[in-house]
């Protein structure tokens, strides 16, 4: 496969910095050497360029922090993974989750204008579907689902022009953290969610089963993989851990049973903080998974 490497230094939707170093440690756990040796050919485009939060206004644009530079790099994201051909498989590595908002935009353009049908396996411990109104910290990583499907801030939300995605083609796995008002929303908009409560009781491989039989109709297929679904004792390295995570041995079955469907079109790697890891240990573990995920066996 031809892969695509991508570096998204963005902590301007987060609530700590440090996450912006995620597409160095990435880089420093040899990404791309790593997935060069399972045979594919890989390059890396380097990095979208991000304003620093000190060099920008915090409150330019309407209400939300850092919403202009968050904008303009979430544009910057989209123009370059639309231009993309359409047999390139693109890592889109971050940064903190609203590169989402970029990237899923972008790769669902990425062939067409008009935009595909893109199903969503968005992994992580929090279901990132809050809007400006219903967030408790007005943190724009806590919100990229919700603007990818047209709700919320409308700037936020036509990255894409007139392409949404829909509300039935997004699964979550791993959650384990929804704000209050976050979880009415995600209620009232019908998302599939799979719990840690899900995780422990029907286990990874039923899960996975019924994600892509709910997922069987759509076009394209992108993976978000935000470090804290893992367990904090597994990627430490991240800025909102939450405790009773998936095991490396669930994180790395789910990508692996992932990548024998043939169907993964594309891949976010997100939250990751060295500032906040023990060595580089959550660069690793999340190189790994992405490994998994494009053809790594144990045997
Ligand atoms: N729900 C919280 C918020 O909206 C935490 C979001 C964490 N998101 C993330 N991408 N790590 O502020
Ligand atoms: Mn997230
Ligand atoms: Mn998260
Ligand atoms: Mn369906």
């Amino acid at each position: 496969m031809n892969i695509n490497i991508l570096g998204i230094p963005m902590d301007l939707g987060a609530g700590r910095r440090g996450v912006d170093m995620g597409p160095s440690a990435l880089r420093n756990a040899r990404l791309a050497q790593r997935l060069g040796e399972l045979g594919h050919s890989v390059r890396d485009l380097g990095d979208v360029p991000v304003a620093l939060p000190e060099s920008v206004d915090k409150f330019s644009g309407s209400g939300l922090d850092f919403l202009s530079p968050i904008l303009d790099a979430s544009r910057a994201t989209v123009e370059r993974l639309r231009a993309l051909p359409a047999d390139i498989f693109p890592i889109t590595i971050g940064g903190d989750h609203s590169i989402a908002m970029g990237t899923v935009a972008g790769n669902a353009l990425r062939g067409n204008d008009r935009g595909h049908r893109m199903g969503l396996i968005w992994v992580d411990a929090h279901t990132d579907f809050n809007t400006p109104d219903s967030s408790p910290s007005g943190n724009i990583h806590g919100m990229p689902v919700a603007q990818l499907c047209g709700l919320g801030n409308p700037e936020l939300a036509s990255l894409a022009g007139d392409w949404r995605l829909r509300t039935e083609d997004i699964v979550m796995i791993g959650i384990r953290s929804v704000d209050a008002k976050e979880a009415a929303l995600v209620r009232e908009h019908g998302i599939r969610i799979y719990t840690m409560k899900d995780v422990d009781q029907l286990g990874i491989t039923r899960i996975f089963e019924e994600t892509t039989e709910y997922l069987s109709d759509v076009e394209r297929l992108h993976v978000s993989y935000d470090a804290d679904a893992l367990d904090p004792s597994v990627t430490p390295g991240t800025g909102t851990t939450v405790p009773g995570g998936l095991s490396y041995r669930e994180g790395h079955l789910l990508m692996e049973l992932l990548c024998e469907t043939g169907r993964v079109t594309s891949m976010d790697i997100v939250e990751v903080n060295p500032t906040l890891d023990t060595g580089n240990k959550t660069a690793e573990v999340m190189v790994e998974m992405s490994a998994s995920l494009m053809g790594l066996r144990i045997m």
